[in-house]
């Protein structure tokens, strides 16, 4: 079933360059099972494993993977340091795996907020990962759309204020090479798990034009068969960027 969803994909052809996902539902997936809610993050790992592995074999490019945005530091201080331990045990454990698989692997986010253990682990991946190619994988950690526009703007005033660009070159692409996808093109398909219909402050300025797809599997319970089966569906579709079709 999973080998013939992936031989539709690969022959329907278009497969999506860049998939960015919110993997969300860890919580309730532990509360299903009267486990507690780090149960959830910690199977919710397994999944990670799962996408980028599925990810190299459908042919996708680029996956961006949203796995603590700057409003969970909200959450009970136990959860979140659970979540940042999960971070380094991710690290410790998948990054000879992520090297032979040949995925660069970039955190995206407000790094000033990490701890010294999460933010040793951050540059371990990167570092080891970095002459990798086959997959870039970005994980989004203390991420906000918003802060990261706002950091943007910020940057573009100082360029302004110290000669170095004219208000008048202030383009999109001034804002986009401002922001942590700088080096990447906009997502094409945007899968959320659990069946929330929002965004959750995740990439609002990239997504302009990308497709979503929203699905009620919980991230826990995510498996390669279900990021292809989400690729099917972005195949029948018709992408129009505001024009009419041809
Ligand atoms: C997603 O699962 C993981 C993070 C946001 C860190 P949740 O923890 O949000 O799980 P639910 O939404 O409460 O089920
Ligand atoms: C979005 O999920 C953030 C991540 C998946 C990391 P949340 O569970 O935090 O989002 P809301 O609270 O349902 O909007
Ligand atoms: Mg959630």
């Amino acid at each position: 079933m999973v080998d013939d969803r992936l031989a539709q994909l690969k022959s329907n052809g278009d497969v999506p360059r860049h998939v960015a996902i919110i993997m969300d539902g860890n919580g309730r997936w532990a509360r299903s099972r009267f486990l507690p809610r780090t149960m959830g993050h910690h199977k919710g790992m397994k999944s990670v494993r799962e996408v980028v592995e599925g990810a190299i074999e459908a042919g996708v490019e680029m996956l961006t993977l949203f796995a603590f945005s700057r409003e969970n530091w909200s959450r009970p201080s136990s959860e979140v340091a659970a979540l940042m331990d999960l971070l380094a045990d991710y690290v410790a454990k998948e990054t000879s795996r992520l090297r032979k698989n040949g995925v660069r692997t970039r955190v995206l986010g407000d790094r000033s907020s990490l701890s010294g253990a999460a933010l040793e682990a951050v540059e371990t991946v990167e570092q080891a990962t970095k002459d990798e190619s086959r997959l870039q994988l970005g994980l989004c950690i203390s991420y906000s759309g918003r802060e990261e526009l706002t950091r943007a703007a910020r940057m573009i005033a100082a360029d302004v204020e110290a000669g170095r660009l004219d208000i008048e070159n202030i383009d999109e692409q001034a804002v986009s090479s401002r922001l942590y996808t700088a080096a990447l093109p906009d997502p094409d398909l945007l899968i959320r798990t659990s069946g929330e219909q929002r965004i959750s402050n995740f990439l609002l300025w990239q997504i302009a034009y990308t497709e979503l797809y929203v699905t009620s599997v919980l991230w826990p319970d995510f498996t390669r068969e279900d990021l292809f089966e989400a690729i099917l569906d972005y195949q029948r579709r018709e992408r129009r960027f505001g024009r009419v079709s041809a």
